[in-house]
């Protein structure tokens, strides 16, 4: 009697100890079928109690098998990846631990995508130096053939089609230079707010042209930090020129800068046609475009400058409308 009831209690205890842990647990039965799970588990399934007669674990488990891993729901727009493990006990039934793993996610993506770019830059970085001397060769030939001809010749047309494709081909030449490069940094305090507006005045022109309106906050006092300050205006006007390029029929541009803890906010957001979802996976990565002439280094090389100084940067995008978020600590020396 007295056995039993330290055994219920016991028994109570440990029940209210399971609820309370933030793994995932789970009982199920030999055939699958769960006949226990404690509230991060079902947290974790986005189900509530009643439907626990529904899931089987062995499906889920077999069928993510070879990684024991799974996205396998999504909480609003977070993706959830979630570790399964299945261990059986001597009676028969097994346990299943859930364990939230998104941030080592994201995590691993981020460095995959780290190394993809540093190997992009060591193999290109050899075959663009020996393409640009001849490249400059031949421009100076092209343009040494136009002035012989008269002006009006129809052949004039064709040379400086060669002329401006050697000048393409030079930019692109430069993308590589740019992410061959190991970039050292020059870091010295620097106003936040100057650099968004020399950032502004360099895509003006190009923003009047394609009738879009650049609208800045800025606050109204210095926003000082520690950055390079030659490679966050680089960052800003691809952004820019990216918001710009995708209003198509005109629209506007707005950043905003504000202060946040120990660092910085920067959001640029336009109202151009979207990022459409099969492509958001890709826009970061090394000559990705979705652009007739884009060369697709614009974000890639941003990505590795903002990382370079232990920011963040992310978008959110919608048809009609994306926004670019620019996160920068005030001193990268002092982030751990
Ligand atoms: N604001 C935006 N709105 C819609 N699509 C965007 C936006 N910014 C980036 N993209 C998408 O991301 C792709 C990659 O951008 P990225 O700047 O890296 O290359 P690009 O603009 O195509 O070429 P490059 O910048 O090298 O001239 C673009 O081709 C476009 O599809
Ligand atoms: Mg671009």
């Amino acid at each position: 009697m007295r056995i039993g009831y330290m055994g219920s209690m016991v028994a109570d205890v440990l029940r209210e100890i399971l609820e309370m842990m933030p793994t995932g647990i789970m009982l199920a039965e030999d055939d699958g079928s769960v006949v226990f799970a404690n509230k991060a588990a079902l947290e974790y399934l986005g189900i509530g109690v009643s439907n626990l007669r529904e899931i089987n674990v062995d499906g889920f488990i077999e069928r993510d098998a070879t990684r024991k891993e799974t996205v396998i729901r999504t909480r609003g727009n977070d993706r959830l990846a979630i570790r399964l493990n299945k261990m059986p006990l001597r009676n028969g039934q097994s346990v299943v631990f859930l364990a939230d793993i998104s941030e080592i996610h994201q995590l691993q993506n981020e460095i995959l995508k780290m190394d993809k770019l540093a190997s992009v830059g060591e193999l290109t970085s050899g075959i663009a130096h020996e393409i640009r001397n001849p490249l400059a060769g031949i421009k100076t030939t092209a343009q040494a053939l136009n002035e012989e001809l008269e002006v009006g010749d129809h052949r004039r047309a064709y040379v400086s089609r060669i002329i401006t494709e050697i000048d393409r081909l030079n930019r692109l030449l430069l993308g590589f230079f740019d992410f061959a490069r190991p970039r050292e940094l020059s870091i010295a305090t620097c106003d936040l707010s100057k650099i968004i507006e020399n950032a502004v005045y360099m895509v003006r022109d190009t923003a009047r042209e394609n009738h879009v309106q650049i609208i800045e906050f800025l606050p109204p006092k210095k926003t000082g930090i520690k950055a390079d300050a030659h490679m966050i205006q680089q960052v800003l006007m691809n952004v820019f020129i990216n918001a710009i390029q995708a209003m198509e029929l005109g629209g506007n541009m707005e950043v905003h800068l504000s202060e946040r803890g120990d660092g910085v906010e920067i959001m640029v957001s336009d109202t151009g046609k979207g990022i459409p979802d099969h492509v958001k996976g890709r826009i970061f990565d090394p000559f990705f475009t979705t652009k007739p002439k884009g060369i697709g280094l614009g974000l890639s090389i941003s990505y590795r400058i903002i990382k370079l100084h232990s920011g963040s940067i992310t978008f959110a995008s919608s048809p009609g409308s994306t926004t670019f978020t620019i996160t920068l600590p005030r001193d990268p020396g002092k982030v751990r």
